[in-house]
């Protein structure tokens, strides 16, 4: 069974997956103490399984982590039905008040003024520049910022912030990285607390904080908590996959210039590549479900109380569901991955987050089309949000 911790591990889990998926859609992980899913198939069942559902528990002990433990239980994403259908249907009820369109021409004004930032450093004689950090991290930050109107000079806090938290979803985690992402769920939540006071004392149109205070089904409302943990959600949810998406795509697409080379051919290709770069090396590679019930996954028993992982990058290279799994193909169609999830927690922000990477690679190919690689990058060490530290590139 694979080992999370080990490099040979995060810098290729694919073979690894191919090996498991040889044997069998669905194998118990004695280390992480569930189940997981490997198969195309078995992780579908994963996702839309109406006895596998997203069971939040606090994290122990509870007294050390009030603020992560608040937001979790109000989130959209850790509840199941009634609940879940509550805030949802609150939450996608303002989410669909013209946001995304609203942000069109910003999205993509933005993404070409980040290319064209990168380009000109380059064109001035330096040697090359980090994708990463010139275009991939400030773009979906600058987004969601923009759809919950944070302020110009209180942006650069959201991303520290949001890191840090998101550690807490990896296996075998420091203590003290425990405590500072503690710390910084305390820090999101008081801000976002004056954020939401203030929307709240004087409610702005085309903002989606207003449209969230003022969200409403018949008597029902979102509590102040759950508008809070929303806008955290929608924060880190809206940018770190994202970030991971440009990044582990863009890294897919440099390694087979020929793929990139169609890209700048042709731009009707950019929405089928965009699918690719989802389906290829997942940025988000582990969801996890509990069992509610005793519940059968691929014809392997999983008993009340366990919990199932759906393995999305294992799904993502399995020959049973897509031709060739291991070659990008940015012309891939039908390209039935799962990278925005499967049924009643389907990606919320996906047609947000489409948007976003078709910009960038729209302004890439225009205004870069010679981009290549200069170096093989670094990957992070982390394995569920999987992503690299930088993508040197010169063109
Ligand atoms: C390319 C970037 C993105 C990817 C790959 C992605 C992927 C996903 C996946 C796989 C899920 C389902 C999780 C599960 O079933 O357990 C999900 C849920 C969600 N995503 Fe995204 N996402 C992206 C961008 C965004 C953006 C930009 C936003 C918001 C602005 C967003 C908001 C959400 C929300 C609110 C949910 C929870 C929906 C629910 O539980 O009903 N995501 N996302």
């Amino acid at each position: 069974m694979f080992d999370t911790s080990d490099p040979a591990f995060v810098a290729d889990p694919y073979p690894f997956f191919a090996e498991l998926r040889r044997e069998g859609a669905v194998h118990w992980h004695p280390q992480l103490g569930l189940y997981v899913a490997v198969t195309h198939g078995a992780c579908d069942t994963v996702l839309r399984d109406r006895s596998l559902g997203r069971i939040w528990r606090d994290r122990e002990p509870v007294e050390a982590f009030p603020a992560f433990n608040m937001l979790h239980r109000t989130s959209i994403l850790e509840n199941e039905p009634p609940t879940h259908t509550r805030l949802r249907r609150l939450v996608a009820g303002a989410f669909g008040r013209g946001h995304v369109e609203r942000m069109r021409p910003a999205v993509t004004a933005l993404a070409d003024s980040l290319v064209a930032g990168l380009v000109t450093r380059l064109r001035d004689g330096e040697p090359s520049r980090d994708l990463i950090a010139d275009v991939a991290e400030p773009l979906p930050v600058e987004v969601i910022a923009e759809l919950l109107n944070v302020p110009a000079l209180d942006r650069h806090l959201l991303r520290p912030w949001s890191n840090a938290i998101v550690k807490m979803y990896e296996y075998g985690l420091d203590p003290e990285l425990q405590r500072q992402a503690e710390a910084s769920a305390a820090a999101f939540v008081a801000y976002l607390r004056g954020l939401v006071a203030e929307r709240r004392s004087r409610p702005r149109t085309d903002d989606l904080v207003s449209d969230l205070v003022a969200a409403a089904d018949g008597s029902d409302r979102l509590t102040e908590d759950e508008v809070v943990g929303t806008c955290v959600l929608l924060l880190m949810a809206g940018h770190e996959a994202t970030v991971n998406v440009v990044g582990n795509g863009m890294l897919a697409l440099l390694a087979n210039p020929e793929q990139w080379q169609q890209v700048v051919a042709d731009p009707e290709v950019v929405p089928t590549a965009v699918e690719e770069m989802v389906r290829y090396d997942s940025s988000l590679q582990l969801f996890e479900r509990t069992a509610t019930r005793e519940v059968t996954v691929a014809g392997v028993t999983v008993p009340e109380g366990a919990k199932v992982a759906a393995l999305l990058g294992a799904a993502h290279r399995d020959p049973a569901a897509f031709v060739d799994p291991d070659v990008v193909d940015v012309r891939r169609a039908p390209n039935n991955h799962l990278g925005f999830g499967a049924g009643i927690h389907f990606c919320l922000g996906a047609p947000l987050a489409r948007l976003e990477v078709q910009a960038v690679l729209a302004a890439l190919r225009s205004r870069l089309p010679g981009i290549t690689l200069v170096r093989a990058p670094q990957r992070r060490p982390e394995f569920v949000i999987r992503g690299l530290r930088g993508l040197d590139v010169t063109g």
